[in-house]
């Protein structure tokens, strides 16, 4: 039999962020803005137990891509080398899923607050997992090619989004 090429898949909700047109290339702490989901209400069951997990992993549709994704791109820290998307975390890709990390603030009902998230307000939502600490931590993880670049420590704030002088 042969197998399936194309499934189809539903929100289980919405992100909701202050991003209309522009957002941050990976989740960023922003303690003065407000970031939540809220899970549709035949879903929202789904939820029990979750607020005992400090982080949780947010699967979404990258929606508001329209252009074709190509094979290979050139990720902003890549200094013009490319890539292939598979190795990068570009919204254009063959299937246009996003996952972010974020930090679980609080659960009230179907509302979930969240830490600062990488997506446009109104991004529909796929799936939450959480982040398990035994699971999810690999002692040996490392940085693949972003480690390439001479100035690597540099970069990895720029990465993860945080403030520098420099
Ligand atoms: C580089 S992607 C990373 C997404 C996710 N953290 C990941 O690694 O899969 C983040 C960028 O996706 C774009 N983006 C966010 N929400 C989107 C949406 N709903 N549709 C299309 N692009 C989106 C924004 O330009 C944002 O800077």
């Amino acid at each position: 039999m042969k197998s399936e090429t194309k499934f189809e898949l539903k929100k289980i909700g919405l992100i909701y962020t202050p991003y209309e047109n522009t957002a941050p290339y990976q989740p960023v702490e922003e303690k003065e803005k407000e970031f939540f989901v809220i899970i549709d209400e035949e879903f929202a069951a789904g939820v029990k137990e979750l607020s005992k997990f400090k982080y949780i992993y947010l699967i979404y549709v990258l929606n508001k891509s329209d252009k074709t994704p190509d094979m290979t791109v050139v990720p902003p820290w890549s200094k013009g080398k490319p890539v292939g998307v598979f190795s990068s975390r570009s919204p254009l890709r063959p299937n246009p899923i996003g996952l972010s990390v974020v930090k679980l603030k609080k659960v009230a009902g179907n509302k979930i607050f969240i830490s600062g998230a990488d997506v446009f307000n109104e991004t529909p939502l796929l799936d939450i997992k959480p982040y398990i600490k035994d699971l999810d931590s690999k002692k040996d993880a490392n940085n693949g090619w972003i480690e390439d670049a001479s100035d690597f420590e540099h970069l990895a704030l720029h990465i993860k989004g945080i403030p520098h002088e420099y």
